[in-house]
Protein backbone atom coordinates (compact mmCIF):
# COMPACT_ATOMS: atom_id res chain seq x y z
CA UNK A 1 0.00 0.00 0.00
CA UNK A 2 1.11 3.52 -1.23
CA UNK A 3 0.32 6.67 1.18
CA UNK A 4 -0.30 9.42 -0.43
CA UNK A 5 -1.12 13.09 1.86
CA UNK A 6 -3.30 15.36 0.74
CA UNK A 7 -2.06 19.00 0.87
CA UNK A 8 -5.14 19.86 1.67
CA UNK A 9 -4.32 19.82 5.24
CA UNK A 10 -0.98 21.53 5.13
CA UNK A 11 0.03 25.06 6.33
CA UNK A 12 -0.03 26.40 3.24
CA UNK A 13 2.25 29.18 4.29
CA UNK A 14 5.05 26.68 4.60
CA UNK A 15 4.15 23.94 1.91
CA UNK A 16 7.54 23.21 0.95
CA UNK A 17 8.92 22.73 4.33
CA UNK A 18 5.70 20.79 5.49
CA UNK A 19 5.75 17.99 2.70
CA UNK A 20 9.77 17.75 2.71
CA UNK A 21 9.46 16.84 6.21
CA UNK A 22 6.90 13.75 5.54
CA UNK A 23 8.56 12.60 2.00
CA UNK A 24 10.95 10.27 3.06
CA UNK A 25 7.91 8.38 4.58
CA UNK A 26 4.95 8.47 2.08
CA UNK A 27 4.70 7.44 -1.36
CA UNK A 28 2.99 9.99 -3.38
CA UNK A 29 1.57 13.27 -2.92
CA UNK A 30 -1.97 14.48 -3.30
CA UNK A 31 -3.19 17.80 -5.02
CA UNK A 32 -6.62 18.56 -4.82
CA UNK A 33 -7.25 21.22 -7.29
CA UNK A 34 -10.87 23.11 -6.73
CA UNK A 35 -12.92 25.57 -8.65
CA UNK A 36 -15.84 26.75 -6.61
CA UNK A 37 -17.88 25.48 -9.41
CA UNK A 38 -17.58 21.77 -9.95
CA UNK A 39 -17.42 21.84 -5.71
CA UNK A 40 -18.69 24.58 -3.81
CA UNK A 41 -14.94 25.47 -2.38
CA UNK A 42 -11.33 27.15 -3.90
CA UNK A 43 -7.74 25.85 -3.63
CA UNK A 44 -5.47 26.23 -5.96
CA UNK A 45 -4.28 25.54 -9.70
CA UNK A 46 -1.29 25.25 -12.35
CA UNK A 47 1.07 27.67 -10.68
CA UNK A 48 0.80 26.56 -7.20
CA UNK A 49 1.24 22.76 -8.63
CA UNK A 50 4.13 23.41 -10.97
CA UNK A 51 6.02 26.12 -8.23
CA UNK A 52 6.07 23.21 -5.79
CA UNK A 53 6.95 20.08 -8.73
CA UNK A 54 10.21 22.10 -9.64
CA UNK A 55 11.47 21.57 -6.05
CA UNK A 56 10.43 18.26 -5.15
CA UNK A 57 10.96 14.68 -6.44
CA UNK A 58 8.08 13.07 -4.95
CA UNK A 59 5.54 11.85 -7.62
CA UNK A 60 2.26 13.88 -7.74
CA UNK A 61 -1.03 12.97 -8.31
CA UNK A 62 -3.74 16.27 -9.00
CA UNK A 63 -6.85 15.61 -8.31
CA UNK A 64 -9.30 17.78 -10.50
CA UNK A 65 -12.69 19.24 -8.67
CA UNK A 66 -13.20 21.48 -11.83
CA UNK A 67 -15.29 21.85 -14.23
CA UNK A 68 -13.63 22.11 -17.99
CA UNK A 69 -10.65 19.48 -17.35
CA UNK A 70 -9.24 19.45 -20.98
CA UNK A 71 -8.61 22.92 -20.89
CA UNK A 72 -6.34 22.75 -18.05
CA UNK A 73 -4.96 19.38 -17.96
CA UNK A 74 -2.13 21.26 -20.45
CA UNK A 75 -1.49 24.11 -17.89
CA UNK A 76 0.08 21.65 -15.28
CA UNK A 77 3.90 20.92 -15.70
CA UNK A 78 3.92 17.07 -14.43
CA UNK A 79 6.19 14.52 -14.81
CA UNK A 80 5.57 10.61 -16.74
CA UNK A 81 5.33 9.01 -12.88
CA UNK A 82 2.92 11.87 -11.76
CA UNK A 83 -0.84 11.53 -12.65
CA UNK A 84 -3.76 13.91 -13.91
CA UNK A 85 -6.85 12.69 -12.23
CA UNK A 86 -10.51 13.98 -13.30
CA UNK A 87 -14.44 13.36 -12.57
CA UNK A 88 -15.88 11.44 -14.46
CA UNK A 89 -19.28 13.83 -13.72
CA UNK A 90 -17.01 16.68 -14.88
CA UNK A 91 -19.03 18.59 -17.94
CA UNK A 92 -16.36 17.26 -20.56
CA UNK A 93 -16.22 13.90 -22.48
CA UNK A 94 -14.05 11.65 -21.10
CA UNK A 95 -12.47 11.42 -24.43
CA UNK A 96 -11.92 14.77 -24.54
CA UNK A 97 -9.90 14.65 -21.65
CA UNK A 98 -7.51 11.30 -22.23
CA UNK A 99 -6.93 13.31 -25.35
CA UNK A 100 -5.38 16.51 -22.87
CA UNK A 101 -3.88 14.30 -20.68
CA UNK A 102 -1.81 12.06 -23.82
CA UNK A 103 -0.34 15.45 -24.77
CA UNK A 104 1.45 15.54 -21.36
CA UNK A 105 3.45 13.47 -19.69
CA UNK A 106 1.43 12.35 -16.79
CA UNK A 107 -0.73 9.08 -16.33
CA UNK A 108 -4.49 9.39 -16.38
CA UNK A 109 -6.48 9.00 -13.80
CA UNK A 110 -10.27 9.05 -12.97
CA UNK A 111 -12.09 9.41 -9.99
CA UNK A 112 -16.24 9.50 -8.96
CA UNK A 113 -18.30 10.90 -6.73
CA UNK A 114 -19.41 8.22 -3.80
CA UNK A 115 -22.98 8.11 -5.18
CA UNK A 116 -22.05 7.85 -9.07
CA UNK A 117 -22.50 3.89 -10.08
CA UNK A 118 -19.36 1.99 -10.87
CA UNK A 119 -20.97 0.54 -14.23
CA UNK A 120 -19.73 4.27 -15.29
CA UNK A 121 -16.11 3.18 -15.57
CA UNK A 122 -16.37 0.35 -17.49
CA UNK A 123 -15.83 2.06 -20.75
CA UNK A 124 -12.66 3.99 -19.60
CA UNK A 125 -10.96 1.00 -18.03
CA UNK A 126 -8.63 0.44 -21.23
CA UNK A 127 -7.78 4.36 -20.93
CA UNK A 128 -7.17 4.91 -17.71
CA UNK A 129 -3.86 3.52 -14.95
CA UNK A 130 -5.36 4.75 -11.81
CA UNK A 131 -8.94 5.04 -10.51
CA UNK A 132 -9.42 7.40 -7.44
CA UNK A 133 -12.65 6.33 -5.20
CA UNK A 134 -14.27 9.27 -3.28
CA UNK A 135 -15.35 7.65 -0.31
CA UNK A 136 -16.79 11.60 0.43
CA UNK A 137 -18.38 13.86 -1.01
CA UNK A 138 -15.60 15.86 -2.87
CA UNK A 139 -14.82 19.46 -1.92
CA UNK A 140 -13.59 19.30 2.09
CA UNK A 141 -10.97 18.07 4.07
CA UNK A 142 -11.71 16.75 7.32
CA UNK A 143 -15.20 14.82 6.94
CA UNK A 144 -16.29 11.21 7.88
CA UNK A 145 -15.56 8.67 5.53
CA UNK A 146 -19.39 6.96 4.44
CA UNK A 147 -20.74 3.96 5.42
CA UNK A 148 -19.86 0.72 2.91
CA UNK A 149 -16.62 2.48 1.41
CA UNK A 150 -14.76 -0.67 1.95
CA UNK A 151 -17.46 -2.95 -0.17
CA UNK A 152 -17.45 -0.04 -2.94
CA UNK A 153 -13.19 -0.60 -3.13
CA UNK A 154 -13.64 -4.37 -3.31
CA UNK A 155 -16.32 -3.80 -6.17
CA UNK A 156 -14.41 -1.65 -8.04
CA UNK A 157 -11.42 -3.99 -7.65
CA UNK A 158 -13.71 -6.68 -9.01
CA UNK A 159 -14.12 -5.00 -12.37
CA UNK A 160 -10.65 -3.53 -12.47
CA UNK A 161 -9.96 -7.09 -12.91
CA UNK A 162 -6.03 -8.19 -14.01
CA UNK A 163 -5.70 -5.02 -15.70
CA UNK A 164 -2.70 -3.11 -14.63
CA UNK A 165 -4.71 0.23 -12.89
CA UNK A 166 -4.11 1.63 -9.48
CA UNK A 167 -7.16 1.92 -6.88
CA UNK A 168 -6.53 4.67 -5.12
CA UNK A 169 -8.97 5.93 -1.59
CA UNK A 170 -9.42 9.34 -0.66
CA UNK A 171 -11.69 10.97 2.17
CA UNK A 172 -12.04 10.06 5.54
CA UNK A 173 -9.06 7.49 6.27
CA UNK A 174 -7.81 7.13 9.51
CA UNK A 175 -6.23 5.43 11.98
CA UNK A 176 -9.09 3.32 12.54
CA UNK A 177 -10.45 2.57 9.11
CA UNK A 178 -7.07 2.34 7.25
CA UNK A 179 -7.02 -1.87 7.63
CA UNK A 180 -10.14 -2.05 6.28
CA UNK A 181 -9.67 0.32 2.75
CA UNK A 182 -6.10 -1.38 2.40
CA UNK A 183 -7.19 -4.61 2.86
CA UNK A 184 -10.33 -4.64 0.60
CA UNK A 185 -7.95 -3.67 -2.50
CA UNK A 186 -6.45 -0.14 -1.93
CA UNK A 187 -3.03 0.37 -3.77
CA UNK A 188 -2.80 3.78 -2.83
CA UNK A 189 -4.57 5.69 0.18
CA UNK A 190 -5.11 9.32 0.41
CA UNK A 191 -5.05 11.06 4.09
CA UNK A 192 -4.83 15.05 4.65
CA UNK A 193 -6.42 15.65 7.97
CA UNK A 194 -4.54 12.29 9.35
CA UNK A 195 -1.54 13.36 8.26
CA UNK A 196 -0.73 17.03 7.90
CA UNK A 197 -4.09 18.03 9.93
CA UNK A 198 -2.15 16.32 13.04
CA UNK A 199 0.36 17.82 15.41
CA UNK A 200 3.21 15.55 14.11
CA UNK A 201 2.63 14.78 11.05
CA UNK A 202 5.77 12.20 10.38
CA UNK A 203 4.51 10.52 13.63
CA UNK A 204 0.96 10.34 11.99
CA UNK A 205 2.21 8.72 8.81
CA UNK A 206 4.33 5.91 10.29
CA UNK A 207 1.09 4.79 12.70
CA UNK A 208 -1.35 4.93 9.31
CA UNK A 209 1.15 2.63 7.70
CA UNK A 210 1.27 0.37 10.90
CA UNK A 211 -2.54 0.58 11.08
CA UNK A 212 -2.85 -0.82 7.75
CA UNK A 213 -0.81 -3.75 8.48
C1 LIG B 1 -11.74 15.99 -0.66
C2 LIG B 1 -10.36 15.75 -1.19
C3 LIG B 1 -9.52 14.88 -0.33
C4 LIG B 1 -9.26 15.46 1.04
C5 LIG B 1 -8.93 14.35 1.96
O1 LIG B 1 -12.48 16.63 -1.64
O2 LIG B 1 -10.42 15.13 -2.45
O3 LIG B 1 -8.29 14.58 -0.98
O4 LIG B 1 -8.20 16.37 1.04
O5 LIG B 1 -8.89 14.87 3.24
P1 LIG B 1 -9.23 13.96 4.51
O6 LIG B 1 -8.21 12.84 4.49
O7 LIG B 1 -9.09 14.89 5.62
O8 LIG B 1 -10.62 13.43 4.30
ZN1 LIG C 1 -8.50 14.45 -3.29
Amino acid sequence: MKLSPSVLSADFARLLDAVRAVEPWVDRLHWDVMDAHFVPNLTFGPPVVNSLRRHLEIPFDVHLMIDHPADYVERFELRSDDSIIFHIEADDAPRAVFGAIGRVPARAGVTLRPGTPLESLAPLLDDVSLILMMTVEPGFGGQRILPSSADRVRAVRALVGPRPIEIAVDGGIDVHNIRAIAHAGADIVVAGSAIFGQSDPVAAAKALRAAAR
